[in-house]
């Protein structure tokens, strides 16, 4: 199928590379936070978690590591893999700053046809982002 072949004639040579070797790669047990999300088109999964340096109330969280999961394409393996590196350090806001095109650029392009597969990490964290601000202002309210 034209876009899973890994031949570098559809694939960077980044993109191969860090399908072949992703970093990050695992659960991190005492997560701060994890989110999930599936392509319902293809079945494509990533599950990523997320730590945090730790922050005076009222500070923003910096993310201090992160590592996925994946089931799915080449193209979602590498996007993910080198999200995981480009997110750390990085506030919660910078991150959700990041889209799929960042994602794509980073691994030196996709395929066309793979165009969407990067849109699982830009997803994921926003999902966590949306998440962590619906724990803040539910811990807000219960102070109140
Ligand atoms: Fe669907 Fe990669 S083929 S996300």
């Amino acid at each position: 199928m034209s876009g899973n072949n890994l031949s570098s004639q559809y694939y960077s040579a980044i993109a191969i590379e860090h399908f072949e070797n992703p970093r990050n790669v695992g659960e991190i047990v005492d997560a701060d936070i994890e989110g999930q999300v599936v392509n319902p088109v293809c079945g494509d999964e990533v599950k990523f978690f997320f730590r945090f340096e730790k922050t005076e109330v009222g500070q923003e969280r910096v993310i201090e590591s992160v590592s996925f999961q994946a089931s799915g394409c080449p193209a979602t393996i590498a996007t993910s893999s080198i999200a995981t590196e480009m997110l750390r350090g990085l506030s919660m806001t910078e991150a959700s700053q990041l889209t799929r095109s960042d994602y794509a650029e980073a691994v030196g392009g996709l395929p066309k046809s793979k165009q969407h597969c990067s849109v699982l990490a830009e997803a994921v964290v926003k999902q966590v982002a949306a998440n962590l601000r619906f724990k803040d202002e539910l811990s807000r309210k219960d102070s109140s």
